[in-house]
């Protein structure tokens, strides 16, 4: 399967044989958002529109396949920016026609749900279905723990009222001037840090069966204490404000996560997107589980970001299901509604 896309600020492609990733090309615009400390629109369209041919022909190349032996393409069709999205969405459907392939249209989501199975060992296991689990799904643009019952069949159990965690990691390194993308720059530098030296709010725990997130007054918590105390002093000053910030963070979701837990009755947890790559998240979970006895599993660290790999697994479960080919763009549907 051959997978494309585009919704934020990757170009992606890769070729995908069942769960083995063949070739896995990611061209990252990091350095054109960085200096606005965030995503253009418009500047992330006009550079997907440039590489996404370049993207697809190395992906094939490195794959080594021919592109007859393709059993199909799979493309993100939303959520994300549309001017984004409409470049691999049209790319996706270009190719198809002329290939004489069909096209099929993944959820965002539903692609990162999937990443946890990209590079398993068993490499043959493009027929096993989803395990049902528990998915805590952190990046950029989402913050949501989806009860997943089966392939399709996802049930949003709690989402953010309003910013994303990687937004609440981006924000804070931001005002702190420490670069872009903020979430493995405040990661790196916590590591070192004290997580307990400043007090940052956990919000919304009460009433506790309360499973919704919210990230903006953290934000605003440490836009305040920039205000009253100024700029960290020393280099260690700087790596105990971000360990306390990403404690606050991290405390939250594995909070919520164990209330889902709870409410859903699952023995597996599924952490994916962007955020899954930190470092704090991963070892906390993996603790939480051993203690708990729950099977865990992380996305592999490269398939963390945003990747077509991920894309293509859906495609590929979506084609054996014998779901019809179809793609459409979409900026907000909800996973919940993938089998529409
Ligand atoms: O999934 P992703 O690549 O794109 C979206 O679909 O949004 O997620 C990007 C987000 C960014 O906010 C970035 O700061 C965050 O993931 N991120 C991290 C880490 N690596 C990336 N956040 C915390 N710790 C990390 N190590
Ligand atoms: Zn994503």
């Amino acid at each position: 399967m051959l997978g494309f896309e585009s919704s934020c600020d990757e170009t992606a492609c890769a070729v995908t044989n069942g769960t083995e990733v063949l070739s896995n090309v990611v061209a990252s615009q990091i350095p054109t958002h960085a200096k606005f400390g965030g995503v253009v629109p418009e500047l992330a369209s006009r550079e997907h529109l440039e590489s996404i041919w370049p993207c697809m022909r190395s992906a094939i190349e490195e794959s080594g396949i021919d592109p007859d032996q393709l059993d199909g393409i799979a493309v993100t069709e939303g959520p994300g920016l549309v001017g984004a999205l409409l470049i691999s969405v049209q790319a996706a459907r270009a190719y198809g026609a002329a290939m004489g392939k069909p096209v099929y249209g993944i959820h965002h989501l539903e692609g990162h749900v999937y990443s946890v199975y990209l590079d398993q060992e068993n490499k043959d296991s493009s027929s096993e279905p989803l395990a049902a689990h528990l998915a805590l799904l952190v990046s950029g643009g989402h913050t949501m723990l989806v009860d997943a019952r089966g392939p399709g069949e996802y049930v949003i159990v709690g989402t953010s009222r309003d910013d994303a965690v990687g937004e609440a990691f981006d924000k804070a390194a931001k005002m702190l001037g420490i670069g872009y993308p903020g979430g493995p720059v405040i990661d790196r530098l916590a590591a070192q840090g004290d997580p307990k030296r400043f007090k940052f709010p956990r919000a919304m725990l009460a009433p506790r069966d309360n499973l919704e997130f919210s990230f903006s007054g953290l934000k605003t918590s440490m836009f305040v204490h920039l205000q009253r105390e100024g700029q960290p002093d020393s280099r260690q000053a700087l790596m105990d404000l971000c360990a306390s910030y990403q404690e606050a963070i991290v405390d939250v979701l594995l909070e919520k996560t164990r209330r889902a837990l709870k409410l859903t009755g699952h023995r597996r947890v599924h952490v994916v997107g962007g955020v899954a790559a930190n470092s704090v998240l991963r070892s906390r979970f993996t603790d939480l589980c051993a203690q708990r006895g729950l099977e865990f599993r992380a996305a592999p660290l490269k398939y963390c970001g945003d990747n077509a790999a991920m894309v293509a697994l859906a495609g590929q479960r979506q084609a054996l299901a014998g779901l019809p080919a179809h793609v459409d763009v979409h900026t907000n549907r909800s996973i919940e509604d993938v089998l529409r």
